[in-house]
């Protein structure tokens, strides 16, 4: 079976997200990346790109931000096609006794740590198993056959 495997990852721009892209690009996937942190997101592009890898995407967006995830996943979806691997990373860690820990940063924790998973279900559900993947996944099972044989 012959899929084209495009990953999304989120915090890209930085950290373990960084050190993710570096290993997904040795597979030929195309890569889209996501950060809030635009400078850091187009560091991590070039720097691969400068290794000599291709395919790379990056989208400046807030993970935690509903109406922003589906504004541009839609735009992922027209720009670089349909997604059919998403990687989220991005997160935040201010590392503070309970005691001294700030509401808006514990409510800001929450949205980029918890509630993004369930915007970008919605990203999920709607785009990340396309048709076709479906649909070849499904030949395979029936017949055994990889569909493009
Ligand atoms: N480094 C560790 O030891 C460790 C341990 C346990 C868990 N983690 C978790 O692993 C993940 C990555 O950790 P890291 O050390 O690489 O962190 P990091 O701070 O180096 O990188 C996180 C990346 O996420 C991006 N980001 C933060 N908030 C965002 C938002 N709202 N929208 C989009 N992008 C956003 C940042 O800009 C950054 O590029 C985090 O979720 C972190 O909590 C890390």
């Amino acid at each position: 079976m012959n899929i084209e495997w495009a990953k999304e990852l989120t915090g890209a721009g930085n950290g373990i997200g960084r050190e993710l892209a570096k290993q997904f690009v040795q597979h030929k996937v195309t890569l889209v990346c996501w950060d809030i942190d635009e400078k850091g997101n187009n560091e991590t592009k070039q720097m691969l790109e400068e290794q000599g890898y291709k395919n790379i995407h990056t989208y400046k967006l807030d993970v935690s931000n509903r109406e922003e995830v589906l504004r541009v996943a839609d735009k992922v979806r027209k720009e670089v096609g349909e997604v059919t691997i998403l990687v989220n990373n991005a997160g935040i860690m201010p590392c503070k006794p309970l005691n001294e820990q700030k509401p808006d940063v514990i409510r800001k924790t929450f949205d980029v740590n918890v509630l993004a998973h369930f915007w970008e279900k919605e990203f999920i559900l709607f785009g990340l198993l396309p048709y076709k993947f479906i649909q070849q996944v499904k030949d395979f099972i029936d017949t055994g056959l990889d569909p493009d044989d």
